[in-house]
């Protein structure tokens, strides 16, 4: 497995262009499976987890092309098999975002059940709540969930659980009242851009969805779904990772392609601290290019993960490697993933001060990190390790960066082209 060896102590200086959204890309390409005709995304990154889906897809009869150009093309072309199998469910759970679309378009879906996760427990039980109340019948066998339906039947559905609401839950059931027959209300939904998104893509397939990014959607189901051309939306998480990067290195960094409109948490929490992110009047709110600064001191404060529009989970490890050099004590709280914190002891192993207490952890800002040979364990930890070797005395080593490989499309040519000394280091190596 490659890992990353990182001379830590530079100032990032330059440019760096955000990539198209891993968490939008995934459930719109699956949203492909119910289209009669082709659907052509642009901005789809070049990751690991896009290429899981594409072998996904293509094993239940789509034909992908994806350029050098970032640009996708799905075709289904076999409606035969609807299975997919555990051998790539268990490489990457969003492979659940099938679910829906393919109980939505061939009145069945065969789901292997993700298994565990680094980030903690990540049960489906909303999924499948919400396709049951649509009229579907689901079985477990074998591993593997079975979903049928001859028709779909639109109602009302209260789509909440006991972390806020679900994501790709959302997605999955939204994706298959597009086709059901009448209304459906689906309440308590989430609110991420990624939501929305899919929305606009499937309403330019010809889909009737009211109400994405708020609490309660509506869909007027159609009777079937045609071809569109959809850009994928910038990825926040991405951008917001590229903010606190230069925040650590003290750097100057001018991002482009930089979502403001889905980073006011983040970016509300980064003003206390003390880095200050330059918004041009009148720029595009969900591609903005903006400068990113910071104070020399940075200031403690305390964040707690939220559904959207709230604080991100998936930019907590990214803030607390940043709050491991605020002057004070700052505190975490995890309310989606309580247990989200492999990166803690990792962290520690370079210098860092913090007391964990359940889903809280408590930061307690030093002068300087030491560089030290660390253990990435999952997509947004591994970001946060690669920020303190950024900021760190001496060498870093993050190991076992395919997590990295799955979410950011070539990080470290990125950082590379903006002043970092890092270097990957090949498994044969
Ligand atoms: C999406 O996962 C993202 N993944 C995750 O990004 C992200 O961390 C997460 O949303 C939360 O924002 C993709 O979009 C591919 P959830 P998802 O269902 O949809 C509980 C990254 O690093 N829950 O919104 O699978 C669940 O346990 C990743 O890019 C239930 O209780 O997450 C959690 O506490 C990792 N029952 C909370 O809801 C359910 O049926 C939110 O999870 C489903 C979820």
């Amino acid at each position: 497995m490659d890992a990353f060896r990182i001379q830590g102590g530079r100032r990032l200086k330059g440019t760096v262009r955000v990539s198209g959204s891993k968490n939008a890309a995934l459930p719109l390409m699956a949203a492909a499976l119910m289209a009669e005709d082709t659907v052509k995304l642009q901005d789809v990154p070049r990751l690991s987890d896009i290429a899981h889906l594409v072998m996904l897809l293509e094993s239940l009869g789509c034909d992908v092309k994806h350029g050098e150009d970032r640009t996708m093309e799905i075709k289904v072309v076999d409606e035969g098999n609807s299975l997919a199998e555990y051998d790539i469910v268990r490489k990457m759970r969003a492979s659940i975002c099938v679910l829906g679309p393919l109980l939505g378009k061939r009145g069945e879906a065969s789901v292997s059940m993700p298994g565990g996760c680094p980030i903690g427990d990540r049960p489906v039980d909303i999924h499948l709540r919400g396709l049951q109340a649509l009229g579907a019948d689901i079985e477990l066998e074998g591993g593997i969930i079975h979903a049928r339906a001859k028709k779909l039947q639109g109602t009302r559905i209260f789509m909440g659980g006991p972390f806020g609401s679900t994501v790709l839950g959302t997605i999955n059931v939204m994706s298959a009242a597009a086709v059901a027959k009448g209304t459906t209300v689906l309440e308590q939904v989430a609110c991420e851009p990624e939501v929305v998104d899919v929305a606009n893509l499937l309403n330019a397939m010809g889909a009737s969805i009211h109400g994405a990014g708020s609490p309660r959607i509506t869909i007027d189901g159609v009777e079937s779904l045609t071809g569109a051309d959809h850009r994928v939306i910038a990825d926040r998480i991405e951008a917001g990772t590229w903010i606190m990067t230069a925040a650590i290195t003290n750097g100057d960094l001018q991002i482009e392609n930089c979502p403001v409109d889905c980073l006011m948490a983040a970016l509300d929490r980064l003003d206390e601290i003390g880095v200050s992110v330059d918004i041009p009047t009148g720029a595009d709110a969900m591609r903005a290019t903006v400068s990113v600064g910071s104070a020399r001191r940075l200031e403690p404060v305390f964040i707690t993960t939220q559904p959207h529009p709230g604080f991100p989970t998936d930019l907590q490890a990214q803030i607390m490697a940043l709050l491991t050099l605020a002057d004070g004590n700052s505190m975490i709280t995890e309310k989606i993933f309580p247990d989200r914190y492999m990166h803690v002891p990792e962290l520690a192993r370079m210098g860092a001060n913090l007391y964990r207490q359940g889903p809280s952890v408590m930061v307690s800002g030093v002068k300087k990190l030491v560089g030290a040979p660390v253990m990435a364990s999952d997509l947004r930890a591994s970001a946060g390790l690669v920020m303190a070797g950024l900021a760190a005395k001496g060498q870093t080593t993050v190991n076992r960066v395919y997590h990295i490989d799955r979410g950011y499309e070539k990080l470290d040519e990125k950082l590379k082209s903006v002043g970092a000394e890092i270097e990957r280091i090949p498994s044969s190596a």
